[in-house]
């Protein structure tokens, strides 16, 4: 059977040190399995991210017809299906707690002539959906559901699908790519039209396949647009490590008196890179190294020290697409900086694997720390890291950002933090416990079910 993590413990540690990698990057790693499955030959894939979530589509992808080998750890081999030519499911394609997979998949199956029907567990299945449905429907393609756009969703694509133009109304990478996606088995040009630019591994992906991806940016928004039908040509890929996951030894790193740590081969793509910007706006000591290229991405090694003066900043509302995912460990970094941390344009916050607002103002109060939590933001009142009290039981209500953001905080808190329903942890980080252990950071898991 399959270890279950339940709760983990992490307590007061020594100043964390070493020099490692973080897992392959989650959004690179789904990108790299559909963008596979839609070529004619073989794909490679190093370094792919072998977690639950990617683990979602890896098996997606096979039961639309994609062969799918585990060469060995980190070897994926993909061959695929061509474009348009996903065959039908014999089964419900469950995406887990994997809200990438399903929305990405959603795009890459609704204009194709088949009928697929997705769904999660309890987290993916509260969650909005309309936001893909809206423009899927647009191509022709129909959606039904008894649950108000959630999941269970069923899927019936259409062979007429139509090219569309379609403005984002929120600035999601999950949805830009789903239209992206869709497109290119539409004979046409398809563009999104994006106000706030989101990550954009998907464009960069699409371009090292082969395919020619028109980028127009105009005054107040960019236009991002394929042709269908475009051949997507097998590659080898190598997946960068997470900078979602080293945001995590990064903040602990900053926050753990005595610490150095050293990560290599990290992607900070310039859209995912607000985090970084924010610490060193907040005073971290964070040094960026060898930045180089990679299938379009940009990778760098990473030093991080300890960072005793750290101060708090208003992070602006223009930020939050490139560094959506890094709000909870900025939150925990924010409760020993010195004064206030004013976390504006967040409300997206709401809609992920919990209520990443509620979930953090509540965790931080639990903990001892002053927060103010507002419908769109959020205040962290810092103060020094000798008095953050912890004792506190976290609930980290099936989202491993809360888990892992919260352990983190334990490390310099004075009874520790108990983070329950830490499982979530393997959808993205299988290894994060035993890294932060290698880096000498005090993280217990004081009950384990296999
Ligand atoms: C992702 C996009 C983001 C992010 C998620 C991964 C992606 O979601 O929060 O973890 O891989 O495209 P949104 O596009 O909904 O902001």
């Amino acid at each position: 059977m399959e270890e279950i993590l339940e709760s983990i413990q992490s307590s007061l540690s020594p100043g964390l040190s070493g020099e490692f990698t973080v897992p392959g990057d989650k959004s690179i790693s789904h990108r790299a399995l559909i963008l596979g499955s839609m070529t004619i030959g073989e794909t490679i894939i190093h370094g792919l991210l072998e977690s639950e979530d990617v683990l979602s589509t890896a098996s997606a992808i096979d039961a639309l017809g994609a062969q799918v080998l585990h060469k060995k750890s980190g070897v994926w081999s993909i061959k695929g299906v061509g474009v348009g030519g996903f065959k039908e499911p014999e089964n419900v394609i469950d995406c887990g707690n994997s809200g990438t997979s399903v929305r990405l998949l959603m795009g890459a199956v609704s204009t194709c002539p088949i009928k697929v029907i997705f769904t999660g567990d309890n987290s993916l299945r509260k969650r909005p959906m309309d936001r893909v449905v809206l423009p899927l429907k647009e191509f022709g393609a129909t959606f039904s559901t008894n649950f108000g756009n959630k999941l269970p969703i069923n899927v019936a694509g259409n062979q007429e699908s139509i090219p569309i133009r379609y403005e984002l109304l929120v600035p999601s990478a999950q949805v830009k790519s789903a239209i992206l996606l869709a497109g290119l088995n539409v004979r046409g040009r398809t563009t999104v039209v994006e106000r706030e630019a989101s990550r954009d591994h998907t464009e960069k992906m699409l371009k090292a396949f082969g395919v020619k991806v028109i980028i127009e940016n105009k005054d107040q928004f960019s236009e991002i647009s394929v042709d269908g039908f475009s051949k997507l040509r097998p590659i080898e890929i190598n997946v960068p490590g997470d900078i979602s996951s080293a945001s995590f030894p990064i903040a602990a790193a900053c926050m753990v008196p005595g610490s150095e740590i050293f990560m290599k081969d990290v992607g900070i793509n310039p859209l995912r890179d607000g985090f970084l910007v924010t610490l060193v706006e907040m005073g971290a000591n964070i040094k960026i190294m060898n930045r180089r290229q990679n299938a379009g991405e940009l990778v760098a090694d990473i030093r991080v020290i300890y960072s005793p003066n750290l101060t708090g900043v208003e992070v602006p509302k223009q930020r939050s697409a490139k560094m959506i995912d890094e709000y909870p460990i900025l939150s925990m970094v924010a409760a020993i900086a010195n004064g206030p941390t004013i976390m504006k344009g967040i409300r997206e916050l709401r809609y992920k694997e919990s209520d990443r607002i509620n979930a953090v103002a509540k965790g931080l109060i639990d903990s001892g720390v002053d927060v103010i939590e507002g419908e769109d933001m959020l205040v962290v009142n810092g103060k020094s890291r000798k008095n953050i009290e912890g004792g506190s039981q976290i609930h980290a209500s099936n989202d491993h950002r809360i888990a892992m953001s919260f352990a983190c905080l334990g490390l310099i808190s004075k009874k520790g933090i108990k983070v329950n329903g830490a499982t979530s942890i393997n959808t993205s980080f299988p290894n994060f416990v035993d890294l932060m252990n290698l880096i000498g950071a005090i993280v217990i898991v004081p009950k384990r079910t296999t």
